[in-house]
Formats: C-alpha cells, sequence, structure tokens
C-alpha cells in the first residue's frame, strides 16, 4: 500500500492483538500471515531444512517503528530485536525527522564483489595485465552460470585485479563486480568465482585458492540524509552536545565503536525481519567504518543554517528481497508486504534510514537526560518477571523500582514479598 500515513498515534498504547488488527487492515493481512507473527503456523519441518542439528526455533519480539518518510514515501518498519527501547527510539527520531521532510536517500546500485586468490605466480604484474586484457571472456564465462540474473538485467559486469603482498608471499587477487539485483547476491557471486576459475589459473599461469564474495560491499553503497529539527531535538544546547557527541565517535574508535553498535541496532533488526543475513551487514558495516585506516563513525552530524542538526550516513547494504529466508520464512515475506518494498535498493534505503534515525535518537538521549532513563522502565518489568513477579505484579514492582530509583533484583524480590503478605 503507497498511501498511507506511517505516523500511527497511540499504537504503542495498544494490545498485540489490536496491534496486528491495525496491520491487518492497513495491509490486508490473511489470518494465515497474522497466525505466522503469533508463531502458530511454525511448521518445524522448514525449520529442519535451514541449518543442521535443529532441536527447535529461538523466538524474538517483532515491533513496529512508525513515522518513517523516506523519499516521499510512508513506511511502517518490522524489527525483530530484543533489547527495549529501540524501537520506541528509532519512531521517536522518525517523527522528528518528518518535520523537516523525512529521509532522503540514493545508492550505488547492487553491485557484489566476488575474489579469487591467485598464488605461485611466476610474474605478478603481468599476469594481472593479462587477466584485465581479457576481461570480456571472464565475464562472459561468469555471466553463463547465471542466465536468470543476466536477463533481469544484472550479471558480472567488470573484473578488476590487485597485486597485494602477504606474510605467506605475492598474490594477484582478482575480483569480479556483480550485478546481483534484487538478491543478496552470495550465492550467485560465489557460484561465478568457482566457475572462472580454470580460466584465471589459464591466464594467470597461477593457482586459484579462494573464490568467495567479500562482505566489504563498497560498490552497495546507500547514502541518507535528514534534517532534524532543532526545537524538536530539545533546543539549541541539546543540537549542541549532539554535535560534541558526535565529534566524540569521529575521533575515537572506542566510542566510535557504540555509535555505530547504536546504528546497527535499528539496521539489524530490519534485516533480521526480512530475513537477511545479519552477519553480512556488520561486516561490511565495520570493515567500512575503518576504510581510512582508522575506524570512526559510519554517520556524520552538522548544524545548517536554520540551527537543525543535518545528518548522514553512508553505508554498504548488502540485503535483498529476493532469494535466501526472504521468500521462505513467513514472517520475512510478512515484513516486506508490510514495508511494500519492491527492490533490495528500496529495503536498502528503509534500513539505512532507520539507522540513521537509530543513531540520532541514541545521541539525543545521550546529550540530554542519558540513555538510562528511557531503558529503565522496560528493564524493570524484565527484572521482574525475571524474579517470578506474575500479572499485574509486574507492573507493580517495576513502578516501584523506578520510582525508588534502584532497579535490581534484590529490589524486586523485597517488593514482591511486601505485595503477596
Ligand atoms: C545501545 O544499544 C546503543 C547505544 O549505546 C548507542 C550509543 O551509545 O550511541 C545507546
Amino acid at each position: 500500500m503507497d498511501n498511507f500515513s506511517s505516523e500511527l498515534s497511540g499504537f504503542y498504547k495498544l494490545s498485540i492483538d489490536e496491534r496486528q488488527k491495525k496491520l491487518q487492515e492497513l495491509f490486508d493481512l490473511s489470518e494465515e500471515e497474522l497466525a505466522s507473527l503469533s508463531g502458530e503456523d511454525l511448521d518445524l519441518k522448514k525449520y529442519d531444512r535451514m541449518i543442521e542439528n535443529v532441536c527447535g526455533v529461538y523466538s524474538l519480539p517483532f515491533g513496529i517503528a512508525t513515522n518513517f518518510r523516506v523519499n516521499d514515501k510512508d513506511y511502517l518498519v518490522p524489527m525483530v530485536i530484543e533489547e527495549a527501547s529501540v524501537v520506541a527510539a528509532a519512531s521517536h527520531a522518525a517523527k522528528i525527522a518528518r518535520k523537516k521532510g523525512g529521509f532522503t536517500t540514493s545508492n550505488t546500485g547492487p553491485i557484489m564483489i566476488s575474489q579469487i586468490q591467485v598464488v605461485d605466480l611466476d610474474c605478478p604484474a603481468s599476469a594481472r595485465v593479462h587477466i584485465l586484457h581479457n576481461k570480456d571472456e571472464i565475464i562472459e564465462l561468469a555471466n553463463q552460470q547465471d542466465a536468470i540474473l543476466v536477463k533481469l538485467g544484472g550479471g558480472a559486469k567488470d573484473v578488476r585485479a590487485r597485486v597485494i603482498e602477504t606474510i605467506t608471499g605475492t598474490m594477484l587477487i582478482v575480483e569480479l563486480l556483480v550485478d546481483v539485483r534484487d538478491a543478496m547476491g552470495a550465492n550467485a557471486v560465489n557460484t561465478m568465482a568457482e566457475a572462472v576459475k580454470p580460466l584465471i589459473e589459464k591466464l594467470s599461469k597461477g593457482r586459484v585458492i579462494l573464490r568467495i564474495l567479500s562482505n566489504l560491499a563498497e560498490l552497495r553503497l546507500v547514502q541518507v540524509t535528514a534534517v532534524f529539527d532543532s526545537e524538536a531535538l530539545g533546543g539549541e544546547e541539546v543540537v549542541r552536545d549532539i554535535l560534541h557527541a558526535y565529534s566524540f565517535a569521529e575521533a575515537d574508535p572506542y566510542r566510535a565503536a557504540t555509535h555505530n553498535k547504536g546504528i546497527m541496532n535499528g539496521i539489524i533488526a530490519l534485516t533480521q525481519a526480512t530475513g537477511n543475513d545479519t552477519r553480512a551487514v556488520e561486516a561490511g558495516a565495520h570493515a567500512y567504518a575503518s576504510r581510512f585506516g582508522k575506524y570512526t563513525s559510519l554517520s556524520t552530524y552538522e548544524i545548517n543554517e536554520e540551527g537543525d542538526l543535518v545528518g548522514t550516513l553512508e553505508i554498504p547494504m548488502a540485503i535483498g528481497v529476493f532469494g535466501g529466508l526472504t521468500n521462505v520464512h513467513p514472517v520475512a515475506k510478512l515484513s516486506k508486504k508490510i514495508l511494500g518494498v519492491k527492490t533490495a535498493t528500496e529495503l536498502a534505503e528503509v534500513a539505512t534510514s532507520l539507522g540513521l534515525a537509530q543513531n540520532l535518537a541514541a545521541l539525543r538521549a545521550l546529550a540530554a537526560e542519558g540513555i538510562q532513563k528511557g531503558h529503565m522502565s522496560l528493564h524493570a518489568r524484565n527484572v521482574a518477571a525475571a524474579i517470578g513477579a506474575e500479572g499485574n505484579e509486574v507492573e507493580v514492582i517495576a513502578k516501584e523500582m523506578v520510582k525508588e530509583g534502584k532497579v535490581n533484583t534484590e529490589s524486586a524480590m523485597a517488593i514482591l514479598e511486601k505485595i503477596r503478605k
């Protein structure tokens, strides 16, 4: 559905049942689709095919971030994550961004890099040039492996090659640049890299060992920007301190790791919800954050003439809407339906916007009231539940602990004892 507002005011106040009904109404979900959200249609046999030695399944909360507007289109964003406050924080930041038009994105297209490692070379430099002279033949052989991808406009598009020095000697690294269209693309590019091995060995007169994609997907980037209204952020001082918080991450890898973790809270939750490979996205993001030789912030912040905060984020985004679990897992399919994304690039652009929203929300909270305030009430409920509180007891204990500023097992047990007496 293209024409709707993602500002679902009061959505957080509804019960799970009511939220599901709302989604059903908005996206015309079938009873089966709704059942998949409750795990009612769980078929263990399906999971047995996914990995080895399956003994069961592990469930996580599926939430919806509201208020997102990306490239003038509204989105409700599914998030699968165990951490309290993340969904609320993203929704809040998206609401602030909305005031100034939401998120605007661009991308480099879905090009993945597949690496072929060549060793035992007598003349690495001329082997490299010989490979490049014959790149059309390499591309043609690679493309014979995936006629469907080529028909869709994708396939191997180029070849690049580098000679590198390593602790076990000189190597030639040949890289296939493959347009994977709407898939994550790992299978397609790995198959191509394996298929061109004999040709690469013939051309280079070397020996090929590894043939595998690179998770540093630097040719599959998404850029996003958004303007965050100064007043909505809490005023001039908060904006100034958010800028200091960003500068800290930009300068210091210890802070940058945490800053980028905040970005990935959002991106990984959506990656998971859509059945994509979260480790590939994490690996790509952190490698990209080190591309200048020092690990740094993936996002940037500046203050514009109006005094508003302008955030940007550029990140490799190897995720798809086709292949892998994306078409198999019932909740991943449902996530795509709720998002209404048609292409991998559109999904990547929403994910990157979510990452920027998440980052801004964390920086705002850190620079203003501190992060624990938001975390505490949900955390308090978890602590209460963990000590065996039931029904209404959970709320009562959580409220009391937050009021007293003592959220821990000991306090929870003392309050529970008092209530039960
Ligand atoms: C917690 O999951 C994420 C934060 O630590 C991010 C940050 O510090 O920017 C709050």
